[in-house]
């Protein structure tokens, strides 16, 4: 049965569980065939009601700081694989209690706290994030490859043996990316870092393999994962946010009003760009509204405005069958990864609520946010 829009207060995230079990089940698939690990990026998905569903399929969680390690372990029942670009020391005893495996952006991190983690009750695995200086991403905001970025080690820090206590290596510079960027990536990888890949437990592949997206080789990816196994003799892990939100649901909103802005229909909806959607201006893309197309002449066809007066919180243009009332319903597609874990209350705009359509076809409200929320961070 089709998602009932008229069932879901405006504004509202929701996701589809159907369609988070599908994704869930086809990253299992390749975790099974690959003998990868697959576990889920906080940083683009961390709704936190479906933990017990995701950890069903894939194999725990990985964190960059210490809320999201701390979330992991209270809703997944997980320990942590965890990285974040730099340890803060008050922080670092929690760190360690929430990880079981903590990779370092620098030797100088390591070096910080090798002694405590040497220290610790239990063990955990660590490993240096290494930059391979290759990335296929267009937008700089997003590649961690560009010069003087300051995520990773270059090869050129690092000598012929890894320091002692050093188990694992990890390289993320993918995003939304296929499995031949990643072989034309561990080309790189191999060239710079092969001599060291036979010092290692584990190689961590970061996130960006979008492997739910329509027409992903999956059989391609399991190959080059078979193939280091193989080769080097290592665990290979993945740690992809985007994959398991994506196509997962919606943002629901409302047009609260239509106003001619010199010569152009906008219409002002309950929902922000800039606040609720900011991939949108930051990526920046177009997303997809049911029942719309871009622009087409002689149709109906918006400008549809964001509730804050930032000038720039908007996105158009958009073609409608029927032209547009106050009081209807826009939905916005794909909008469940990097949404809710990237929102503001810029402008003192209130926070979409979030719901589940479950598979039982009911609707299930999770959250509504109100004036604490807004005044809770200011
Ligand atoms: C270190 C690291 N791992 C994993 C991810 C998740 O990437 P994606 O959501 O594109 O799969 C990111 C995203 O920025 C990241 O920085």
């Amino acid at each position: 049965m089709a998602i009932n829009i008229a069932k879901i207060p405006s504004p509202s995230y929701v996701l589809e569980e159907k369609l988070l079990r599908r994704n869930l089940e086809l990253l299992n698939r390749v975790q099974n065939e690959s003998g990868a690990q697959i576990i889920l990026a906080l940083k683009g998905f961390s709704m936190y009601a479906t933990f017990p569903m995701v950890y069903k399929y894939l194999s725990g969680a990985t964190a960059s700081s210490l809320n999201e390690a701390r979330l992991i372990v209270e809703e997944m029942g997980c320990l942590a694989h965890t990285y974040c670009p730099a340890y803060k020391p008050v922080e670092f005893a929690d760190m360690m209690r929430y990880s079981s495996h903590i990779t370092f952006n620098s030797l100088n991190q390591w070096n910080q706290f090798k002694p405590q983690i040497e220290k610790h009750r239990r063990k955990i695995s660590c490993g240096l994030r290494i930059n391979p200086q290759y990335a296929e991403v267009s937008t700089d905001m997003y590649n961690p490859c560009i010069p003087g970025s300051r995520l990773g080690i270059t090869r050129d820090l690092l000598g012929e043996k890894l320091p002692e206590g050093i188990e694992g290596l990890h390289s993320h510079t993918l995003c939304e990316n296929d499995s031949y960027t990643l072989e034309r990536t561990l080309v790189h990888i191999e060239e710079k870092f092969g001599d060291l890949l036979h010092q290692i437990k584990w190689l961590n592949l970061g996130g960006g393999h979008l492997m739910t997206r329509e027409g992903y080789d999956h059989a391609h990816l399991i190959k080059q994962i078979k193939r280091l196994r193989e080769t080097y003799h290592i665990e290979v892990i993945l740690e992809p946010g985007s994959a398991i939100g994506w196509q997962t649901g919606y943002l629901v909103s409302t047009v609260l009003d239509i106003v001619d802005a010199q010569g152009i229909d906008v219409a002002i909806l309950d929902v922000s760009f800039a606040a609720h959607m900011p991939d949108t201006l930051e990526m920046p893309y177009k997303p997809r509204i049911w029942g719309a197309t871009d622009a087409v002449e002689g149709k109906p066809t918006y400008r549809m405005g964001g509730m804050t007066c930032l000038a720039g919180d908007f996105m158009g243009d958009y073609s409608f069958d029927q032209p547009l009332k106050i009081g209807d319903t826009v939905v916005f597609d794909d909008m469940i990864h990097y949404t809710m874990v990237k929102t503001t209350t810029f402008n003192g705009v209130g926070l979409p609520s979030i719901g589940i359509w479950k598979e039982n076809d009911e609707f299930e409200l999770l959250k509504k946010f109100g004036f604490r929320t807004y005044k809770d961070r200011i």
